[in-house]
């Protein structure tokens, strides 16, 4: 059974669909120990609710980025664990780090990359007037955001919708890929070739789309 670790610093609902996923049988993995460098983060509460071990990390207690990677590696090779799911983890991670891992590292992003990198992605999108927007599963690189894809999912933006409502319509696909892509790392089926993504060694970069309210969307407008 693949050994995951799940990194969060906040709320932990990607971290809970992955428990309950879990828990009710249909994601194949053991989460091993959720690791948050933020003490109140209630993904660790998450955690601990679960009876899965909670640890924090401070990034107080070491004086580079570097160092509290090392703790945060050492602290994973003990753990032995397979995969690192980044699940609202806001600490970017060094390359020394990455390296130590990979293409065992997973990361969700509240975008359709490669579409707004970064932060405050449902604003942008908001004052760009996209018409859709969605969220992307990806190997973390060293560089941020930017890394292999191995699933994405578009939503519609309704022209009325408020940052919140979007958010809230990007985190209900986000619960949705997620635990795709990890069953698809444990079942084996993924590799890395020249840069992309291959599941049973064929390009696998999928796109999930809601059709319908997409077309709704266009028509209402
Ligand atoms: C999620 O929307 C995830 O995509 C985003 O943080 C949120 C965490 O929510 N991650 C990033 O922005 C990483 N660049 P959660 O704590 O409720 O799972």
């Amino acid at each position: 059974m693949t050994r995951a670790v799940v990194l969060a610093s906040g709320f932990g609902s990607n971290l809970q669909t992955i428990i309950d996923r879990t828990d009710s049988g249909k994601l194949s993995i053991e989460v091993v120990a959720v690791i948050s460098d933020q003490a109140q983060a209630f993904a660790l509460q998450r955690a601990k609710l679960a009876d899965i071990p909670a640890i924090f990390v401070d990034p107080k207690n070491f004086s580079s980025r570097i160092e509290y990677d090392v703790e945060l590696s050492d602290e994973i090779k003990r753990l032995k664990a397979d995969l690192i799911v980044l699940a609202g983890f806001m600490r970017i991670l060094s390359i020394q780090f990455i390296e130590s891992f990979p293409w065992r590292i997973m990361n969700i992003h509240p975008s359709l990359l490669p579409k707004y990198k970064g932060l405050n992605t449902h604003a942008r999108v908001l004052n760009a007037g996209d018409r859709y927007h969605g969220a992307t599963v990806h190997f973390v690189t060293e560089e941020l955001d930017a890394g292999p894809i191995i699933i994405h999912k578009k939503v519609p933006v309704y022209s009325n919708d408020t940052e919140i409502e979007l958010k809230n319509r990007v985190h209900e696909c986000e619960y949705e890929i997620y635990p795709i892509a990890i069953q698809w790392f444990a079942d084996g089926e993924l590799s890395v070739d020249n840069g992309q993504v291959l599941r049973r060694g064929k390009p696998c970069f999928a796109e999930l789309s809601h059709w319908w309210p997409v077309k709704l969307n266009f028509w209402g407008k």
